[in-house]
C-alpha cells in the first residue's frame, strides 16, 4: 500500500470499490490518459472536514456539462470520498490535512463510461511554506483574448479538465526563470489567473492616524476565460460579511503593482501573498501586507 488511497466510482459497489494505488489500475486506451479528455476537482481536508464539497461537486457538474461527459451523481462521489477518508485513516493517518482528488475521465476507447475515481494523500510540503513566506510569480501571455471563452466555448476555459500540460509547462518556464508561480494575462493585456489558482487583490484606504477605514478585495472577471474558484467565492462571500468590498475586474498588470497586496489562492494552497510579481515588490507597506493577508486567513479558515 502507497500513502495515496484510491476509490474507483463503480454501480456494482454503492460506497465504492478500493484498489490497490500502488498497482496498475487503468487502461491504456482510457481517454483520460491518451487524450487528457476528462475533468477532475482537488480539495483539502482539514481536521477532519472536507472543505467546499458542495461547491467542488457544482464545479465538477458543470465542467462535466461544458464537455458533454456524462459523470455520476452528487451522492455516488459523497459516498466515494467517505471510503476514501475511511481507509486514509486506517492505512496512511490521521485526517489533519488530506488532499482528494476527484477525477472523471472519458473513459476506455469505445466503451461509452466515465472512469470516476477519488483519490487521497499528504499535501506537498511546499504549499505550507509558500503560505507562511509569500512567493514570488511573473506574468506570463496565455495567448488569447479575455472574451475568448464567450466566443470559443471548444476552447473549455472555464472547465476544469485534465488537459493542465500547459499549465505545467507554464510553472516549469517560472521555475526556470527562478519564480514560484505564474499569473496569467490575456492578449487585450488583462489579467487572468495561476495555472492552479486565482488572483485577489486587495486595497485598502488608512486615516492619518494608520488605522484602516476601508477594504477593497478584487478579482478579475470571471467571464474572462478563467476558471471560477471555489475558494475565491467562499472567500468573497465571509469578506462581505466582514465588511469588505467586492469587485470584479477587469484588473490590468498596473492595478497589481499599485495594490496593497496581491494573492494567489486555491483550495490546496490555501491563501499565498506575492512577495514579487515580476521582480517587482508588492504591497508597499509590509504591515498592511501582514495584517490583510492574517485577517483574509482567518475568514478563509472558518469556511466549511
Ligand atoms: C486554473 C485554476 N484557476 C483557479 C483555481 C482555484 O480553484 P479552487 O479555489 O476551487 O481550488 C484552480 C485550482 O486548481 C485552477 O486550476
Amino acid at each position: 500500500m502507497t500513502s495515496t488511497v484510491l476509490v474507483f466510482l463503480d454501480p456494482a459497489h454503492p460506497d465504492g470499490r478500493v484498489e490497490d494505488a500502488s498497482k496498475p489500475q487503468l487502461f491504456v486506451t482510457d481517454l483520460g490518459a491518451t487524450r487528457g479528455d476528462g475533468v477532475f476537482e482537488t480539495l483539502l481536508v482539514m481536521d477532519g472536514h472536507v472543505r467546499k464539497l458542495p461547491a467542488h461537486l457544482r464545479r465538477l457538474a458543470s465542467s462535466a456539462r461544458l464537455l458533454e461527459l456524462d459523470v455520476p451523481e452528487h451522492e455516488a462521489w459523497e459516498r466515494a470520498v467517505v471510503t476514501a477518508l475511511d481507509e486514509y485513516q486506517r492505512e496512511v493517518g490521521p485526517l489533519q490535512e488530506v488532499v482528494v482528488r476527484l477525477v472523471a475521465t472519458r473513459g476506455v476507447e469505445g466503451a461509452h463510461a466515465p472512469t470516476c475515481w477519488v483519490s487521497a494523500s499528504a499535501p506537498h510540503p511546499n504549499a505550507k511554506r509558500q503560505r507562511e513566506h509569500g512567493i514570488d510569480v511573473i506574468l506570463l501571455e496565455r495567448g488569447y483574448d479575455s472574451a475568448i471563452g464567450e466566443r470559443a466555448p471548444w476552447l473549455l476555459l472555464g472547465a476544469k479538465t485534465l488537459s493542465y500540460a500547459v499549465n505545467m509547462a507554464a510553472l516549469r518556464y517560472a521555475h526556470g526563470q527562478g519564480a514560484d508561480d505564474v499569473i496569467f494575462t490575456s492578449s487585450d493585456g488583462k489579467v487572468l489567473e495561476g495555472p492552479t489558482s486565482t488572483v485577489l487583490v486587495a486595497h485598502a484606504e488608512t486615516d492619518d492616524a494608520g488605522r484602516v477605514t476601508a477594504k477593497r478585495l478584487v478579482t478579475p472577471q470571471l467571464d474572462s476565460g478563467i476558471l471560477p474558484g471555489t475558494s475565491q467565492g467562499a472567500l468573497f462571500a465571509a469578506a462581505k460579511e466582514a465588511g469588505w468590498e467586492l469587485g470584479y475586474g477587469p484588473l490590468e498588470p498596473e492595478d497589481l503593482f499599485d495594490a496593497d497586496a496581491v494573492w494567489l489562492i486555491s483550495s490546496v494552497r490555501l491563501l499565498t501573498p506575492v512577495n514579487r510579481l515580476d521582480g517587482k515588490a508588492i504591497g508597499a507597506d509590509p504591515e498592511l501586507v501582514r495584517a490583510l493577508t492574517a485577517e483574509l486567513a482567518v475568514l478563509f479558515d472558518r469556511i466549511a
